[in-house]
């Protein structure tokens, strides 16, 4: 498919609470040209976050907010269709953080070219991309994860938790999560290595789910959803356990922030360590993990899933869906085929 005009995706306004279809709008312009120093490239694929729901809030972070009426942003793969920049040509591969949209320009300097051969191109947004290097961070350098810990992680199913659990299979843990369903909850023990594993939608009791899935209790938890869940896994922490707070997904569509989890002297009587971070403040450690990654890949160490929409128009819902829980893996998409 060659698209003729440039449909763009806009943020009309922002969302109370959950996000709705209506807190976007679609617009179509001629396709751009790149001026000098710049590059034309065709969006191939185009990756939904939860951090994107953050920036819909007018609200200072560590990532400016979106502006009403700007078109959105997100992580893409893409092709190069025209090229004023030296180090790139037509054809080629990149990624980089580009527009809600078919075709984008942007300053050549950046974009990061990608090789074509060693996983399909859409790995370039989840495994080999942002949340695989987020996995990589949080678990192996944030919470320094070793042989013999015992791991928990929350949203184990989704396209950071997914790797985390393989991660800390492959460094020799004990490793236990959460997901939103029984699919999800079969698919971390049998694809993404978790030695045990709950559907923390239908557990009468979330200190006690997480107990029988840790009863050695937990050396590292790896947080991504907060809440009850995160106050839950506090009671089971070992002393001396380390924390990764990586997100709070359970947070992101409530208008008022809810107040902290309860047992927080737990950190003081545990001597526990709590880090939060963001992935893009480390990028030596992201080239570290994308090495080995693709050595694991090879070797079939690493299992991924992805959940792929088609067409930019149903760029939104598929941001929904993944908020809702609705994907499995990485939620990505799809915009064109490469030509
Ligand atoms: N710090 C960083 O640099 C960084 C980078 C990337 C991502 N993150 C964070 O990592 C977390 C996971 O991101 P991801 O990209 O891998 O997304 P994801 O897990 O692929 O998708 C989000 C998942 O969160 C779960 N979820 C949604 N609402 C929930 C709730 N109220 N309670 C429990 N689970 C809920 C859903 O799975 P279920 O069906 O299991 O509920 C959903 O599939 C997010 O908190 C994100 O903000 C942080």
């Amino acid at each position: 498919m060659t698209e003729k005009t440039n449909k763009q995706i806009r943020l009309a306004s922002r969302p109370s609470g959950w996000v709705t279809a209506e807190n976007f709008s679609v617009s179509e312009e001629a396709i751009p040209r790149p001026a000098d120093g710049e590059v034309l490239v065709r969006n191939i694929y185009m990756s939904v976050d939860p951090y994107m729901r953050g920036r819909m809030n007018d609200v200072r972070s560590y990532i400016p907010p979106f502006r009403i009426g700007e078109v959105l942003q997100a992580g893409v793969v893409s092709q190069v269709v025209e090229s004023r920049f030296d180090g790139l040509q037509e054809g080629d591969l990149v990624t980089g953080m580009l527009g809600w949209e078919n075709y984008s320009v942007s300053d050549g300097r950046l974009l990061r070219q990608i090789p074509s051969g060693p996983a399909p191109l859409s790995y370039h947004l989840g495994i080999l991309g942002m949340p695989g290097m987020t996995a990589y961070v949080g678990l192996m350098k944030i919470a320094a994860a070793k042989k013999g810990d015992n791991v928990f992680v929350t949203a184990a199913s989704g396209a950071v938790g997914s790797v985390v659990g393989q991660l800390a299979s492959i460094h020799g843990c004990h490793v236990a999560g959460s997901a939103g369903s029984d699919e999800k909850v079969a698919l971390l023990k049998d694809e993404f290595g978790y030695n045990t594993a709950f559907n923390y939608k239908t557990s009468d009791s979330l200190p006690d789910s997480v107990r029988a899935a840790c009863p050695k209790g937990i050396d590292v938890l790896f947080e991504n959803v907060g809440g009850e869940i995160f106050e839950a896994a506090l009671w089971s922490m070992r002393d001396y356990g380390r924390i990764a707070l990586c997100g709070m997904i359970a947070d992101y569509n409530l208008d008022e922030p809810q107040p902290g989890p309860r047992g927080m002297m737990l950190i003081v009587g545990r001597r526990l360590t709590i880090r939060g971070f963001i992935v893009s403040d480390h990028p030596k450690w992201c080239d570290e993990y994308v090495r080995k990654a693709i050595g694991w890949l090879k070797e079939g160490k690493l299992n991924y899933r992805e959940s792929v929409a088609e067409g930019i128009e149903n760029a939104p819902q598929a941001f929904i869906d993944m908020l809702k829980g609705r994907n499995t893996g990485k939620q990505i998409v799809q915009l064109a085929d490469l030509d």
